[in-house]
This record gives structure tokens, sequence and C-alpha cells, in this order.
């Protein structure tokens, strides 16, 4: 693939014929996709999660098509070489095929997104298959499926019995079969993720799945140490951002309060301002 050449599903599916790991991380806005643009990262995705990092939200279920649009717009400005997937919030697919249609028509023409993702088994199937019929890309995910809090009451690990196992197992070869392109395994036993992985041929994408997915995928401000609200035990920190932007907004205060900012350089039509008083030896 050429350096200008950007990402398509179907090259994401070539990845793991190739036996290369997907990194895809979460990314909603333009300075943020500017960097993982620099990074080459294969795959961003507008998630939901925004509900709870960006917006403030207790969930992801108030999340809303506008706010979505709104984002991935955001991210999609920047051009990036990844694929920009965007998620399909609450209620936005879950009351027909058509309405499923109807909603990925938007976030790829107002929102500009490579595909979507929408969550659930076969319950989604045929708005899957709706959606890729009218030539729109969709990852799937199973497993841990936030939207779905209001069912469960709860992000524990999801895949513990040997029926929920089975139901996963069928979920991922429906979902295959329906043309997903992709499918996100969250918060399951990391063996039954590597036998869902070696029965697919298309990839899989864990977070909090363990090592044998086909890639991984983590939400960026946890990944950066920004959003340390909610901490689950699949997350590593590569940063501890929360803390670096910290320091850099105290000396800030502190460089104002002095007065020694803005300095002669930082102002206009000021050749050099005197030293603040105090500050001479
Ligand atoms: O919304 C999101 O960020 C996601 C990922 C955690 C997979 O769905």
């Amino acid at each position: 693939m050429s350096p200008t050449t950007r990402m398509t599903a179907r090259e994401i599916a070539r990845w793991k014929r190739k036996g290369r790991k997907i990194p895809v991380l979460t990314c909603y806005d333009f300075t943020m996709a500017r960097i993982l643009d620099r990074c080459r990262i294969p795959v961003l995705l507008v998630g939901d999660s925004l509900g709870q990092v960006i917006l403030g939200y207790d969930a992801t279920i108030p999340v809303s098509m506008e706010e979505m649009i709104h984002h991935t717009r955001a991210v999609t400005r920047a051009r990036p070489y990844g694929l920009v997937v965007a998620d399909m919030p609450f209620m936005s697919y879950q009351v027909s095929p058509e309405q499923a249609v109807a909603s990925a028509g938007r976030l790829a023409q107002r929102g500009r997104a490579d595909a979507v993702k929408l969550e659930g088994g076969e319950r989604s199937c045929e708005a899957i298959r709706r959606i890729v019929a009218a030539g729109i890309p969709v990852m799937g995910h199973l497993g841990l499926t936030p939207q779905s809090i209001l069912a469960f009451g709860g992000y524990g690990v999801r895949g513990r019995s040997g029926a929920e196992q089975e139901r996963l197992r069928r979920d991922a070869r429906r979902l295959e079969e329906a043309g997903c392109f992709a499918i996100v395994l969250e918060s399951i036993p990391a063996p039954l993720a590597a036998e869902i992985t070696s029965a697919l041929a298309i990839p899989t994408i864990g977070i909090g799945a363990g090592p044998d997915c086909d890639g991984q995928v983590l939400v960026l401000y946890d990944m950066l140490g920004l959003f340390t609200e909610f901490e689950p035990r699949f997350v590593r920190r590569f940063l501890e951002g929360g803390a670096l932007i910290e320091n850099a907004v105290r000396e800030y205060q502190d460089a104002v309060e002095q007065g020694v900012f803005p300095s002669a350089e930082h102002s206009y039509g000021v050749e050099k301002r005197p030293e603040p008083r105090g500050s001479e030896e």
C-alpha cells in the first residue's frame, strides 16, 4: 500500500490473512486524529465512549446521532490514513433494519465515516445485512456491549457460563455471515476470544479479551491516562497524561500570577519588558 493510500475495510481483513496485528484506538477530535495519523494507526474508532470521556455522561445510552456526527466529522476533517469507524448510537438501529440503514447513511454522508460499528449478535444481523448491501462496511461488537447496560445492569466480564460462551461463538459466526468486516470482542475470557478468532476469517479486535485477537482497541483517553474515573483491569496507561497536563496548567497559572507570562518574546510591538519586580538579584 502506498503511503498516500487510505486504509480500507478490505485491507484490514487482509491484515488478518497476513498475520499482521491491528492496533485500533478511539478518536473523537481533529487534533488527536492528526496525531494518530502521524503514527499511521490503521483504524480510528469514533466510539460512543465519547459519551463518558468527552461529554461527561454516565453511560453511552444518552449519546445522540447529532453528537456522533459532530465528532465523526471532526475526525474525518483531519483526513487520516486510518479507516474511520463511527459507532451507531443507542436506538439508532434497534427499531428496524430501515432505521439502521438510514442511520448508517447519516454517519457516512454527514459524518464522512468510512464504516460503522453496532452492537449485538443475531438480533442485529438483518440490520447489518441491509447496511452492507447499501455499501457501508460494518464492524460488529460482542461480549460486553455497553448499550445493553439497562438490561445487564453492570460492566462485568461476559461469557463466563457455558451457555453464554456457546451463544457468543454462534453470534460471532452469524456476524461474519451477515457481512461484518471485523468484530470487536469486549471483556470476555481470553481462551474464548482465541477460539473465536481462529474460527473466523474476519479479524477480531479485542478489548479485555486477551492477546490472541487479531487486533486490540483501547479508549485513547484511558491509555493516555487522561480519563481516570473508571479503570478496568484491561487498560494499560502508556502515559500519565492527566498528571503531565496538570503540571503544565499549574506552571501556566504561576507564570500568569507572577507576571512572567507573556514575556517580550510572546508579545507584539514590545522590545523587552522590564523584569517583574522582585526578580532582580
Ligand atoms: O465506544 C467505544 O469506545 C467502543 C470501544 C471500547 C470498542 O466501543
